[in-house]
């Protein structure tokens, strides 16, 4: 792992033409790896209620979970840029809700940034964060905290309307003060028109090839699960690979293959020769 990615140079990445990849993580063994690895970018999502917790969604994660996760992440990952997510009802009360949680991700687990959902909804609490001396990502596009007002999990900004709703959203974000930019499953041409028309960096997910940034579910593209959505691309084939290994211990243990000497404490014990 190269040195730390800082705010300045991911800002640069607007003219620079350098790319970067940014994955989730949860854990301190992942993030080990993680920190090992080119990747520049940590994101403890939310989506730790999904892939560590076992919910359907994201909406009955808390600030206290992404914190606890965030410990972990930052144990294992100590010079990776972490950015910590904030969950659904964290920054939507009133400003100092958002100021105060926000401020516990930098104090509590060491995050360099932070990210919420939403656009000129968020723009406030964006503006209040930043002003406080918390580097902010934004998140637009489809936002899952609010994927029940959307009708699931879907793609979003399907009409040139759509389109110019979602550039409003970015360019409040960016107004606001924001570092970056998510946005999450849009068509390619949408995400490369905001892109185009703003002045900070955009990650995508599920936003085809035209943003700055480019970001995954770990677990998605791990390939811990049969289905992943459209745009995951698995990397690996993790879950399978860890059911033939479970199949393969209980086998060893019926069979009494294993713990063979091999695996075994040889040590003579006078007396129980
Ligand atoms: O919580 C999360 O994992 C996210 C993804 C869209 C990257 O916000």
């Amino acid at each position: 792992m190269a040195k730390k990615i800082t705010v300045p140079e991911i800002r640069a990445l607007k003219t620079n033409g350098r790319k970067v990849a940014f994955i989730t993580c949860y854990d301190y063994t992942s993030a080990t790896i993680v920190e090992k690895s080119d990747i520049e970018m940590i994101l403890v999502g939310d989506s730790l209620g999904m892939t560590m917790l076992g919910y359907d969604g994201t909406v009955g994660v808390t600030v206290d979970d992404i914190i606890h996760h965030g410990k972990a992440v930052r144990r294992g990952a100590p010079t990776t840029f972490i950015i910590g997510d904030m969950p659904f009802g964290s920054y939507n009360e009133s400003i100092q809700q958002a100021i105060h949680n926000a401020t516990r991700f930098m104090t509590e687990f060491g995050a360099d940034a932070i990210k919420l959902e939403g656009g000129v909804r968020s723009a406030a609490a964006v503006k209040a964060i930043v002003e406080a001396g918390v580097p902010v990502c934004g998140h637009i596009g489809l936002t899952p905290q609010i994927s029940s007002n959307m009708g699931g999990f879907k793609v979003q900004g399907k009409s040139m309307d759509a389109a110019n709703m979602l550039l409003r959203d970015a360019k409040a974000i960016e107004e606001a003060g924001a570092f970056m930019l998510m946005i999450e499953g849009v068509p390619a041409t949408v995400s490369k028109y905001i892109r185009d028309n703003i002045n900070i960096p955009v990650v995508g997910i599920g936003a085809g090839p035209g943003c700055e940034m480019q970001a995954l579910i770990m677990h998605d593209m791990l390939g811990f699960y049969d289905w992943v959505p459209k745009f995951a691309k698995k990397y690996a084939n993790l879950g399978p690979e860890m059911l033939e290994a479970f199949n393969e211990y209980h086998k060893d243990i019926v069979e009494e293959k294993f713990p063979t000497t091999e695996y075994s404490y040889n040590t003579k014990v006078e007396g129980l020769e």
